[in-house]
């Protein structure tokens, strides 16, 4: 970051664990992220993510689904509740809902997703039984911006990890989980030091058209 330079602001939503919150939280801490977390929600007021922000004197705040008649109209809060904050980039950090397509417009560009497959194999839930069921050798993780369809947004950046002969998902999981908590917190610093961006449908890397994603290697 130039000494000008404002850290990015994110805010982060999340369903539960919230350990890649955490590692966001930590790289910030460390001084690896120009960025500043303003504040952290939750669809789920229970999820024991919130209390990483808590402790950093973080504000949280949890929207309970239940509150709401539909989607249209749960989104629609949630949106209002994050302008307040006017981030400049909002992250999803396991943040297990399917958005309606107003809200993901509405973020269009600053709206990023972490998934636990290379995309655009393996869309939806349980990734690491799949995985093993198929037999890849190969499974991993993959950023990418938030689009109207589910985990088909523009993917910037992937990390893969080996499938090993003895693994099952639990134990797959958590090696690649390992692993995002090093993507994640350098996807948001590309996007905080203006590296990466969305113009369109067109992802650009230091202002050139980027041809395919870029990689991070597994640390094991
Ligand atoms: C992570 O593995 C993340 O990739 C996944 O949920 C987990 C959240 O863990 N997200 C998705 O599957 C989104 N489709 P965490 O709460 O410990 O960060």
């Amino acid at each position: 970051m130039s000494e000008h330079q404002q850290p990015l602001s994110l805010l982060v939503l999340i369903s539960g664990r919230g350990s890649n919150l955490k590692a966001i939280l930590d790289a910030i801490s460390r001084g690896e992220l120009p960025a500043v977390v303003t504040a952290v929600i939750s669809d789920r007021s229970q999820a024991p993510g919130l209390e990483y922000a808590r402790q950093e004197n973080i504000d949280t705040l949890a929207l309970d689904a239940a509150d709401y008649p539909d989607r249209k109209d749960y989104d629609r809060a949630l949106q209002g509740l994050i302008d307040r904050f006017e981030p400049g980039l909002v992250v999803l950090a396991g943040f297990m809902r399917i958005l309606t397509a107003a809200f993901v417009r509405h973020y269009r560009g600053r709206l990023i997703n972490i998934h636990p497959s290379l995309l655009p194999e393996l869309r939806g839930i349980d990734t690491h039984q799949r995985a093993i069921d198929k037999g890849v050798r190969e499974h991993g993780a993959s950023v990418h911006f938030v689009t109207e369809d589910l985990d088909s947004g523009p993917v910037f950046v992937q990390l893969r990890v080996p499938v090993l002969p003895d693994d099952d998902a639990e134990r797959l999981a958590a090696r690649v989980l390992k692993q995002e908590h090093r993507l994640y917190p350098q996807a948001i610093r590309w996007l905080a030091e203006g590296r990466v961006s969305l113009n369109g449908e067109q992802l650009l890397l230091d202002q050139l058209p980027m041809q395919q994603p870029l990689q991070i290697d597994a640390d094991e």
